[in-house]
């Protein structure tokens, strides 16, 4: 192939401008090489600073376009530099983080163009499953450490209702019932709703057998959902997601949902108690050179489909506040216009994958794509 010494120019000053914008001081994750005409310039690395990671980010691009590989290659570099990830895996595509992988000629010779060599490694990973299914460890957490608040979003509840059922609550600390499952808060409300609870309900004050009536109704959809597997003993304890292997390196906490794909509410209420958790127990940590966990949504159109406005407000309030621990949220997705624009609005940090367009439809979805772009 013969190049014209005009194009040359351009390309190498394209290179000079892409090695200058990426230029990082610290720890980095690294995507790749630049690409221009072509070629691969390995000297010309396109990277994300590990301080920045908090700042959350997008990973878009059609199906196929190989976002849960760069999802995949993001965690093992973040897990070699002591940070652990935990990644939520919607289709099982990601349980070949714990064996070494195959390489392949095709592989090592890309690797080798964009400067990063790759060897077949294998990585510390725990295997988690929600409401029990599959084969790694179960996630639960009981409704009192739910608490009202965040139960009150998952039902769907409006002002008047949440409040009941805060009082709800009350009732039973009060009176010493645990709350643990599902099942348990169901008891004490139809307790409360029944002739014999009357009294009870009455001294409560405040709480009408007809919101108390509400609440059991969508508590019972809530469960019909499949929710009631998440809710029980032991309480999962999300400080496990924070630890480091013995060599240092950050564990890769994999939660597997292939079992609960066509549940995606019991997934996005899982998802708000994590953060929830997470936040309540974690110190305000300022400017981070490395974030302390690293959280990666994969297929995360998933998480907001159907999903309820109070939901997506409470999402989007919890990934602008978590920033402020070190925790850094990442979401996979094939269109930026899969996340809830507030959400969008704070992923600081984007990955995009070939952006094609084959139909008008998609022309149209490319424009927007790109609009949302700084
Ligand atoms: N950088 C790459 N080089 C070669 N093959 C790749 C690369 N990234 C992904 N692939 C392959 O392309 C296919 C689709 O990748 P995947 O990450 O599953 O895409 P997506 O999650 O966007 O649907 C997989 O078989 C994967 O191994
Ligand atoms: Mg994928």
């Amino acid at each position: 192939m013969t190049q014209t010494p005009a194009s040359e120019s351009t390309d190498s000053s394209q290179i000079d401008e892409i090695r200058a914008g990426y230029a990082f001081e610290g720890g980095v994750l690294k995507l790749g090489a630049a690409v221009v005409d072509g070629h691969a310039h390995a000297d010309a690395p396109v990277q994300i600073p590990l301080s920045v990671l908090n700042r959350h980010g997008l990973v878009a691009g059609a199906t196929g376009t190989g976002k849960t590989k760069t999802l995949q290659l993001m965690a093992e570099q973040l897990a070699d530099q002591g940070v652990p990830v935990f990644l939520a895996d919607m289709k099982g595509d990601l349980s070949g983080l714990a064996t070494p992988g195959e390489g392949g000629d095709k592989i090592t010779a890309r690797a080798a163009d964009v400067g990063m060599p790759w060897a077949a490694t294998a990585y510390p990973t725990e295997f988690y499953t929600l409401g029990g299914k599959g084969t790694g460890i179960a996630i639960r957490a009981t409704i009192t450490g739910f608490g009202p608040t965040l139960l009150s979003k998952v039902l769907g509840l409006n002002d008047t209702q949440e409040s009941s059922l805060g009082l709800i609550f009350h009732y039973a600390d009060k009176n010493g019932l645990a709350l643990l499952d599902l099942k348990d808060l169901r008891a004490v409300i139809t307790h409360l709703t029944s002739d014999e609870g009357k009294a009870d309900l009455k001294e409560l004050g405040g709480l009408s057998s007809a919101t108390a009536g509400v609440i059991l109704r969508n508590l019972i959809t809530f469960e019909d959902q499949g929710a009631g597997d998440f809710f029980g003993e032991p309480e999962f304890e999300t400080g496990d997601l924070l630890r480091t292997a013995a060599d240092g390196r950050g564990i890769i906490s994999c939660l597997e949902l292939p079992q609960v794909q066509d549940r995606p509410q019991l997934f996005s209420t899982f998802l708000m108690w994590l953060l929830a958790d997470l936040f309540h127990d974690l110190p305000e940590e300022g400017d981070v050179d490395k974030p302390k966990l690293v959280f990666f949504f994969d297929e995360a159109h998933l998480l907001f489909d159907d999903a309820s406005k109070a939901f997506l407000d409470a999402i989007e309030q919890t990934v602008r506040l978590i920033r402020s621990k070190g925790i850094g949220v990442f979401f996979v997705t094939q269109s930026p216009k899969d996340v809830p624009s507030g959400v969008l609005a704070q992923l600081g940090n984007r990955v995009q994958h070939a952006l094609r367009a084959f139909t008008p439809d998609d022309a149209k979805a490319l424009k927007q794509a790109i609009a949302t772009y700084p």
